[in-house]
């Protein structure tokens, strides 16, 4: 049941690809086939239910459609026994630098999720009960990460959800191998390579409860020879 049902929400979540062009298709297919974090998210029950969640620095939308088809899929009874409810998100918006990833999500999900280009320096968030920010930080600056997890603690309401993907920069080979993979993609992209800004895992630890997150950290690279780890955080009280 488990690998078919696998393979079923794999190709439930690629297909809406298929009318956003071959590379649109082909990037989702291999990255939610083969990033533990999309499953991850999901076995582990990691997101509530939400009316509105933000995906910062959304690429071309994969979590949406991950999302989407996946409460889709819970919805009609073909879902794991063993695994925790698929979250029912009503609102599901995505921000990304890239015009092109933002034309690639529209095209794939049309009025299912809104995308819109942006920079999460700077663009405003509304407010959310979830925000989600997978391999991202690292692109911009120290201080700008510091701004923007403030920014997302302001547009949480107490209790609210924050997940974010990081590398470990305590994590030895895998960590810097994970990183060339990374940048390789991101140059292959059409992006410029600029200098990245890691942090340890202690640090990234650190900087979210100086924020005021409570956060755990839960490694999310089996089966990948990375070193990556998803820091689930909950926005304290005011
Ligand atoms: C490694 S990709 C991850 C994409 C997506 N989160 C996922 O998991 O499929 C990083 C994304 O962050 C975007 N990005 C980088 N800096 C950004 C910024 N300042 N504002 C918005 N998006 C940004 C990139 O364009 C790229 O699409």
């Amino acid at each position: 049941m488990n690998v078919q049902f696998r393979r079923t929400l794999l190709d439930y979540a690629t297909r809406p690809y298929r009318s956003a062009g071959l590379f649109a298709y082909k990037f989702a297919e291999g990255k939610l086939k083969s990033d533990p974090a999309f499953f991850g998210l999901l076995e582990n029950g990691l997101l509530p239910n939400a009316e509105r969640l933000i995906d910062l620095g959304c690429g071309q939308g994969l979590l949406a459609s991950w999302l989407l088809e996946a409460r889709k899929l819970h919805e009609c009874g073909n879902w794991p026994p063993h695994w925790p409810p698929a979250p029912k998100i009503n609102h599901i918006w995505g921000l990304e630098l890239m015009q092109k990833d933002v034309d690639r999500a529209r095209a794939a999900l049309g009025d299912s999720a809104q995308f819109y280009q942006g920079d999460i320096r700077s663009a405003d968030y509304g407010k959310a009960d979830v925000a989600v920010v997978l391999d991202v930080l690292h692109y911009i600056s120290y201080e700008a990460q510091e701004e923007v997890l403030k920014r997302i603690w302001a547009a949480l309401p107490p209790g609210g959800t924050f997940i974010t993907r990081v590398g470990d920069a305590a994590g030895g080979l895998p960590f810097y191998y994970s990183n060339w993979v990374d940048r390789t993609i991101f140059f292959l992209r059409g992006h410029r390579l600029n200098r990245i800004y890691c942090r340890t895992l202690d640090e990234w630890l650190e900087v979210l409860r100086s924020t005021g997150f409570e956060v755990r950290p839960l490694a999310m690279h089996k089966g990948t020879p990375f070193r990556n780890v998803m820091l689930i955080a909950k926005k304290t009280g005011e």
